[in-house]
């Protein structure tokens, strides 16, 4: 494993063990050397600090594990060695006899790919590539009957081939196949379901050819004799891709039993090559993303007059244990237990190490139901009043599970056997590897990806993340998005701190029931080894309180001796007069080229699609590099403005806040304040050019229309204006699943109808304040040393954050057009029936991706539709806004004994203003529809994709957020009066509610008034 968490396996190496590891006791010093990841290790081993060793003598084995040092290609290391000797001195130990592996035959001569029947006898009929599943089971437990205690009854297979040549000759079932793919395009399901008949009943009306049908007729003969004809036979499907570790494909086709005469059997295999189209097989293949063409062979086998039927899975089918088996039977044919047509007997056995196995349970099910082989053919269904006994005795159980055991070690994996009994025979119908098995749990899944905690002095919180990036994430976005951020992080703490500290795997960004956190001790540490540096400020910008608890001296025994004060100046200046400028050269860059980027082309394949996206991915991360050195720029310059500020104080105080709200009231461009004016300016367009009422009564698609068909050029004007400047955003923008403005305007035009409804468009009015001006207004009592410092300070911070909303937004619109080119993949592969639905496609990593493409795995696609299950409840989970060490989610607390008839609740106040309202309360983005106009809007978070709603509202409140978040800057710029950081507010307060919020003050005070809408 390399510090990255990449694993290799080792390729190679020289390590010598009779050398180092003589019978006296392994040596304390040697060398070795090996290779993984295509990179060659020297390693030095060097004297053991404590030897130990343990004594097992019960399993005959003597075991040394020493702690060692080790220098790993001149680097140092510690760990455990260990080295397991057989314990001459203990009881004397048999290794367990092995079985040769059952194996399908490979490099089979050529001409066997042409044959059109196999019997069971010959080799070639092992092979799932020319019989297909179940044949190739047939053919493989053929050849080992003679040496075991069960029997497989004579028979042959028709092999894939003889299909392909029947599908060739008739034209006709080639179109209607097609048809059935097309209607995945272009057909609703119900047109699948009719074509897919069509294919059934082209199918099995065709004549089956010359060729094949005299194949069929000689085996028939070779293996059943002369008298073929009288002959009773069972002629079961045996699908290509069937019977894998992955998905069984089980029951998906017809199989027929008791089948006599020679026009019956090549009925019923023509009716099994049609199954395969079945709509329910067809279904199958589509939920499990494989191929809809596939080739089918068909097994035609005596038939057992069975008496007692069932199947034996040799571990536990639902719990996967290996210590139990459970058998299933029940009296006639097998047939009545697969089908679920009667209730069987259910024994439940444990097995020991030694493979004793003893009954644990039965079960003793009715079994009213027999099927039986009639005389003559064909089959009858008998009721019978319930039995209370057993059908098969204890040595009966005992004879069976010794079979099922043999077959586990012959196939080397747990099987799921379809079984007969006869006198006292067993036969063996099917023995295929039990696909439930190492299903991983849900709460597996729900810490599927969270990150390890390499001390248990990590502090993690919510804050900042958790406005970009609220909720869970998408496995996708976690694949992506949180390892671009970690990396920005980590490159931003090496160029402002310049230690190597930072490149140690320590994950910046780590995640936790796919809630994103951000790891405050490296930020810690980077902000007080800084010149800037003041663990108050950085705590202030990114956790939006500052931490008392965490003091500068658990930082530096974290974090290790900082740099030299030289170096950190020279780091400083470094920073300033190269790394910024290459980021502003960088951003500009990109804000040149991401109008025009692209990730794919819309015409490629999957493969192709996929291939493009990986190349062009290192442009998402390098972007949102931009983004963050943008963003730690305006953090830098915000910490050192309440550096001035605190005055040397760690706690920040109402004037503080207030000062810093109206300092930063005054930002110089900033991108995203410009979206709900632009939404204003775009809804008085409408207004203006007597569109208004088409526009409201029309619905959102033919809004969409309206706005984009140029029918009202200045209109037309704005919309484009507007779709270009902030078209890639929307709420949880950095969610790769949530589609923008762009892809989704409907989602726009819907918040635009409100605005229009409500009237809600007026132009606000700014006024400006100058610096002197504002310097001299500020609460703070400042000295004039700390005036001139502010008036240095301030129009650096009000540029940075101008610039830190721009580079943020550039970050958005360059992955919009990630996201774009993940949903036209996943279009495509939906398409291809790869995926059964394209929202699939986020619940799986990157690389799953590729992995899908490449082995169409049913495993990932179980896996991504129970993460997909999974995403509401993670959604549901809040985390306290930080905690020490694993975060737990806080449990569901009730607010109803603090909801008192008033009360006042206090925040961080961001903009000033004093408004009276009703409450609005918003918890999910559905709720965004009840906003009335001057509503007060109780939110938990406010991004970027908020803001259209702002000119609807009297004033905001947030639950999360600090002085500088994306929602605070907005709210300021549009002068809503809003205070954020208020814990609780959603829960606390209910819409209808009539509150004052006094943004200045930073306080909601709840009054007596409630009403509901
Ligand atoms: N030669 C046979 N003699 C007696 N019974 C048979 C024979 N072949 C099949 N059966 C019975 O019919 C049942 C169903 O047959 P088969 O295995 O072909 O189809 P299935 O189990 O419904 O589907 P799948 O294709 O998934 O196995 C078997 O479990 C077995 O009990
Ligand atoms: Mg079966």
């Amino acid at each position: 494993m390399f510090p990255s968490a990449q694993t290799f396996s080792v390729e190679d190496t020289d390590i010598q063990l009779w050398r180092i590891a003589p019978d006296e006791g392994p040596l304390n010093e040697y060398s070795f050397s090996f290779k993984a990841g295509e990179l060659k290790f020297d390693v030095e081993v060097k004297g053991e600090v404590t030897p130990e060793f343990y004594h097992h003598e019960d399993r005959g084995s003597h075991i040394y594990e020493k702690c060692s040092r080790f220098v790993v290609n001149g680097r140092p290391a510690y760990g455990i060695t260990e080295f397991h000797y057989r314990n001459m001195n203990g009881p004397s130990y048999t290794l367990p006899s092995c079985l040769p592996l059952l194996c399908e035959p490979r490099d089979l001569p050529s001409e066997l790919d042409e044959a059109l029947t196999l019997p069971f006898t010959e080799e070639a009929c092992g092979s799932s590539p020319l019989v297909g599943g179940k044949g190739a089971q047939l053919g493989l437990l053929s050849s080992i009957q003679h040496k075991e205690d069960f029997v497989v009854t004579k028979g042959f297979s028709i092999t894939l081939n003889a299909y392909r040549q029947q599908l060739q000759r008739e034209s006709s079932i080639v179109t209607a196949i097609t048809k059935i793919e097309e209607s995945f395009r272009i057909g609703t399901i119900q047109d699948t379901q009719s074509r897919c008949s069509d294919t059934v009943e082209a199918i099995a009306g065709s004549t089956i050819t010359d060729s094949v049908r005299a194949a069929i007729l000689s085996s028939m003969e070779e293996v059943f004799g002369a008298d073929f004809e009288h002959s009773c036979v069972a002629v079961r499907s045996s699908a290509s891709g069937e019977d894998g570790t992955e998905a069984s494909g089980a029951g998906q086709m017809e199989t027929f039993l008791g089948v006599s005469g020679i026009d019956k059997v090549l009925e019923s295999v023509s009716r099994c090559w049609a199954s395969a189209y079945s709509f329910q097989a067809v279904q199958y293949r589509r939920q499990n993303g494989q191929p809809i063409r596939v080739l089918v062979g068909v097994v035609i086998q005596e038939m057992v007059k069975s008496e007692v039927s069932g199947v034996l899975f040799t571990n536990h089918p639902v719990t996967g244990s290996a210590d139990h088996m459970v058998i299933d039977a029940s009296y006639g044919l097998g047939e009545a237990v697969v089908s679920g047509k009667t209730t069987p007997d259910s024994i439940t056995v444990i097995r020991d190490w030694t493979d004793k196995v003893t009954v644990q349970s039965k079960q003793i099910g009715a079994k009213k139901l027999r099927i039986m082989v009639k005389e003559g053919g064909g089959l009858e269904e008998r009721s019978v009043s319930g039995e209370d006994m057993c059908c098969l005795s204890d040595s009966q159980i005992q004879q069976l599970c010794q079979i099922g055991i043999k077959l586990e070690k012959y196939f080397g994996s747990p099987r799921d056997i379809e079984w007969a009994l006869a006198g006292d025979q067993f036969y063996l119908l099917q023995a295929r590897p039990i696909t439930t098995l190492e299903e991983v749990t849900d709460e597996d899944l729900i810490h599927e990806f969270d990150d390890p905690l390499i001390t248990d002095q990590e502090w993690l919180t919510t804050g900042n993340i958790s406005e970009m990036l609220p909720g869970a994430t998408t496995p996708l976005t976690y694949s992506l998005f949180a390892s671009a951020i970690d990396l920005s992080c980590l490159e931003v703490g090496v160029k402002l701190c310049g230690s190597a500290r930072y490149h140690y795997p320590r994950k910046m960004l780590l995640s936790c029931c796919g809630h994103l956190f951000i790891n405050l001790m490296p930020n810690e540490s980077g902000s007080m080894n800084n010149i800037f540096g003041k663990k108050e400020n950085m705590e202030l910008t990114v956790v939006g309180e500052t931490l008392a608890d965490l003091t500068e001296d658990s930082v530096k025994s974290y974090h290790g001796p900082f740099t030299s004060r030289l170096k950190t100046i020279i780091n400083t200046i470094k920073y300033l007069t190269s790394v910024t400028p290459a980021t502003n050269m960088k951003c500009d860059d990109w804000a040149k080229k991401a109008d025009s980027y692209e990730v794919i082309d819309q015409s490629s394949g999957c493969l192709q699609m996929y291939r493009d996206i990986s190349q062009y991915l290192p442009d998402y991360t390098e972007v949102w590099k931009v983004g963050v050195l943008k963003s730690a720029n305006s953090g830098a310059w915000a910490a050192a403005m309440f550096g001035v500020l605190l005055q040397g104080k760690t706690e920040y105080s109402n004037e503080m806040c207030s000062d810093v709200a109206v300092i930063l009231s005054q930002c110089q461009d900033v991108y995203s304040a410009d979206v709900p004016v632009a939404i204003q300016g775009l809804a008085r367009s409408i207004v203006a050019s007597g569109l208004e009422d088409k526009f409201l009564s029309g619905d959102d698609q033919v809004c969409v229309e309206l706005l984009s068909d140029n029918s009202v050029p200045a209109v037309t004007d704005l919309y484009k204006d507007f779709m270009k400047r902030h078209g890639h955003r929307y709420i949880r923008e950095a969610e790769l699943m949530e589609k923008s403005w762009q892809t989704n305007p409907e989602r726009l035009v819907q918040v635009l109808k409100k605005i229009i409804k409500m009237k809600a468009y007026q132009e606000r009015q700014k006024t400006s304040f100058s610096i002197k001006d504002t310097i001299a207004n500020l609460k703070t009592p400042l000295t004039n040393g700390e005036k001139r410092s502010l008036k240095f300070i301030l129009p650096r911070a009000r540029r940075a954050v101008g610039e830190r909303e721009f580079g943020k937004s550039l970050c958005v619109k360059v992955a919009d057009k990630f996201k774009q080119a993940y949903w036209r993949l996943s279009e495509k592969m939906e398409q291809e029936g790869r995926l059964p639905e394209k929202e699939l496609l986020f619940f799986l990593t990157h690389r799953e991706i590729g992995q899908l493409l490449e082995t169409r795995s049913p495993k990932l696609l179980t896996k991504a539709k129970r993460r997909r299950k999974l995403l509401p409840k993670l959604m549901t989970l809040s985390f306290p806004k930080y905690s020490i060490g694993v975060p737990k989610p806080k449990e569901q607390e009730s607010f109803e004994e603090q909801r008192k008839p008033t009360f006042t609740l206090t925040g961080m106040p961001i903009c000033k203003g004093r408004v009276t309202g009703k409450a609005r309360v918003v918890k999910t983005l559905e709720e965004a529809n009840s906003i009335q106009r001057d509503d007060i809007l109780i939110v938990s978070y406010t991004d970027v994709g908020w803001t259209p709603y702002f000119p609807l509202l009297g004033g905001l409140v947030t639950e999360m957020g600090g002085l500088v978040s994306h929602g605070a800057v907005v709210a300021r710029e549009f002068q809503l009066p809003c205070v954020v950081n208020v814990p609780n507010a959603t829960h606390l307060l209910q819409s209808g509610d009539d509150i004052i919020l006094d943004g200045l003050a930073g306080k909601i005070e709840k009054l007596e008034g409630t009403s509901t809408d």
